[in-house]
C-alpha cells in the first residue's frame, strides 16, 4: 500500500465519526420546520471544508438555502476542478418502516444507515476527505479546487440556479465533480454520462365553492376529486404510453453504440424487479428497461390531496382536490415546451364544472455527456485502478438540476463519479451506504485530483 492507502486506512475510525455527526443534522430541505437544521447542515460542510486545509471558505446567503463555497488556489500552473455535492435531505418518512432511526446512524453489515448517508452527505465527505488525504500526505494539492456544496438540491436547487449564471468568474474551472450518483452494480466502477430532467408540477382542481353532501347533491355537483382522477387517468396508459401529445416529439433516441454499451452491462432485469422494486412485474413501454429508465420520459403520480381520509366512512363530494406529478425528461426535452403540453393536455380532459390549473414547482433540463473528452478519460482511469475492473458508462433516470448549468453556463466537461450503490434505498426508509465505497470513494477522488492535476 502507498502512503495515500495507508494514511485512508489509518482514518476509517475518526472519519466514519466525522461523517455520522454530519448524518444526524436533519436538514430536510422540503421542509421549511428544519431551516434551523439547514443552516446547521450549511455550517458543518464550510467546517468541514477549513478542516480540510481549505483556506478561502464563505456562506453564501441570498435566496434559497445557503450555499456553502471553498477555493484554493495553490496549485499554480495546475487546471482547476469545481466540486459539487449536497447537504440537504429527503424526509425521512415513512419513519415506522426504518430499522434504527434515520438521524441515529448505524453501522450494520458493512453499511452505514441513515437518511443522506449516500445521498449525499457520504459523498460530500468523500470529497472533502480527498483533499485532507491528499494534503496530509503531500502537503499540497495536486490541483486548483472550487467547491460547492447546495442545500436545495432536492428541491429543485433554487439558490445555485441564481448563483451559476452570474459567478461564471468565480466559478471558472477546467472541469466539475459532481458526486451524487450510483455504482451499476457492487464493485463495477461506474461513470455517469446522462441524467434525466424533470418537470414538476401540482394539478389543482376547484369544483363546488365548499364540501357537499353526496346524498344531497351527488349526481348534479361537479366532484374535485373524480374530475382529478379523470385527470390524471389521462396522462399515460397503463402500458407506459404517455398521452400528451408532442410529448415525444424532440425525444433523440440513444446512438446505436450507446444502446450497444448498454446490453453488455451486467443488468438483470428480474433481479431489479424482485430485489430493488419488490413487484410482480415491471410495466413501461416495449423497450429495453434501461432505455426506459435513462432515454424515454416518463409521468408519475406522487401523491393526491383531497377529500375525507379519515377513518370510517364520510359521504362527501370534495370541493378541491391537487396532485403532485413529475414528468422526466430525457435530451433534447424542454422543461417550457413539456410544461405548456401538460398544461394543454390538462385543458383537454378537464371534465365540466370544475377549473384545473398546472403550478410548476421546479424542474430540470436533462443532461448528456459526450465521453470523449480528457477529464472523464483520467476519471475512468483511476475509477478502474482503484476498484480493479474496467469503468463503464452508464446513464441515470434521476436528476440532479444543476449540472446541466454548469455544463451550459461555466462551459465545463462534467464528470459524475458517484460511489452509492443501486440497493442503497435513496430516498426510502433505511438509506445507507458502504462503508467500503466510501473509503474506496476518498482514493478515487484523490487520485482523480492528481490526475486532473497533470496538465
Ligand atoms: N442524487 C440524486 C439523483 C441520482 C441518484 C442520480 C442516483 C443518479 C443516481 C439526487 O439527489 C436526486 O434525488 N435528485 C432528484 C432531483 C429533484 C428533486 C429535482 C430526483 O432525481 O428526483
Ligand atoms: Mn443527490
Ligand atoms: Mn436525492
Amino acid at each position: 500500500m502507498d502512503s495515500l492507502g495507508a494514511y485512508i486506512e489509518q482514518k476509517r475510525d475518526a472519519w466514519l465519526e466525522e461523517l455520522c455527526e454530519f448524518l444526524r443534522i436533519p436538514s430536510i430541505s422540503t421542509n421549511p420546520d428544519y431551516l434551523p437544521q439547514i443552516k446547521k447542515g450549511a455550517d458543518f460542510a464550510l467546517e468541514a471544508l477549513k478542516r480540510a486545509g481549505i483556506e478561502h471558505t464563505e456562506l453564501i446567503e441570498g435566496v434559497g438555502h445557503p450555499l456553502v463555497y471553498g477555493e484554493y488556489a495553490g496549485a499554480e500552473g495546475a487546471p482547476t476542478v469545481l466540486c459539487y455535492g449536497h447537504y440537504d435531505v429527503q424526509p425521512p418518512d415513512p419513519l415506522e418502516q426504518w430499522a434504527s432511526p434515520p438521524f441515529e446512524p448505524a453501522v450494520r453489515n458493512g453499511n452505514i444507515y441513515a437518511r443522506g448517508a449516500a445521498d449525499d452527505k457520504g459523498q460530500v465527505m468523500i470529497q472533502l476527505k480527498a483533499v485532507e488525504a491528499l494534503r496530509a500526505v503531500h502537503g499540497r494539492l495536486p490541483v486548483n479546487l472550487k467547491f460547492i456544496f447546495e442545500g436545495e438540491e432536492e428541491t429543485g436547487g433554487q439558490a445555485i440556479d441564481a448563483f451559476v449564471p452570474k459567478s461564471k468568474e468565480k466559478l471558472k474551472a477546467d472541469a466539475a465533480l459532481i458526486c451524487d450518483t450510483a455504482l451499476f452494480a457492487p464493485d463495477l466502477p461506474t461513470l455517469c454520462i446522462g441524467l434525466r430532467g424533470l418537470v414538476y408540477t401540482e394539478i389543482e382542481v376547484e369544483g363546488a365553492s365548499h364540501d357537499l353532501h353526496s346524498g344531497l347533491y351527488g349526481g348534479v355537483a361537479p366532484n374535485a376529486l373524480n374530475a382529478l382522477a379523470w385527470i390524471l387517468a389521462g396522462l399515460k396508459t397503463p402500458d407506459g404510453k404517455i398521452r400528451i401529445p408532442g410529448i415525444y416529439d424532440s425525444v433523440q433516441p440513444p446512438a446505436r453504440s450507446e444502446r450497444a454499451s448498454w446490453r453488455r452491462l451486467p443488468f438483470d432485469a428480474d433481479r431489479m424487479r424482485a430485489e430493488e422494486i419488490g413487484s410482480v412485474a415491471l410495466t413501461g413501454e416495449k423497450k429495453h428497461p434501461l432505455e426506459r429508465m435513462w432515454a424515454r420520459p416518463t409521468v408519475d403520480v406522487h401523491g393526491i390531496v383531497g377529500g375525507y381520509t379519515g377513518a370510517g366512512a364520510k359521504t362527501v363530494i370534495p370541493g378541491r382536490a391537487t396532485a403532485k406529478v413529475s414528468i422526466r425528461l430525457v435530451p433534447n426535452q424542454k422543461p417550457q415546451e413539456v410544461l405548456a403540453a401538460l398544461e394543454q393536455r390538462v385543458r383537454e380532459l378537464t371534465p365540466p364544472g370544475v377549473k384545473a390549473r398546472v403550478v410548476k414547482i421546479h424542474d430540470a433540463v436533462p443532461l448528456l455527456i459526450d465521453p470523449n473528452n480528457p477529464y472523464i478519460a483520467k476519471a475512468a482511469k483511476v475509477f478502474s485502478q482503484v476498484f480493479g475492473r474496467k469503468t463503464v458508462f452508464v446513464r441515470s433516470g434521476g436528476s440532479i438540476p444543476v449540472v446541466a448549468l454548469f455544463v451550459d453556463a461555466l462551459q465545463v466537461p462534467a464528470i459524475l463519479m458517484g460511489f452509492g450503490l443501486p440497493d442503497d434505498n435513496l430516498h426510502a426508509p433505511n438509506e445507507k451506504f458502504s462503508i467500503s465505497n466510501f473509503f474506496r470513494g476518498v482514493e478515487t477522488v484523490a487520485r482523480f485530483f492528481e490526475a486532473a492535476g497533470q496538465v
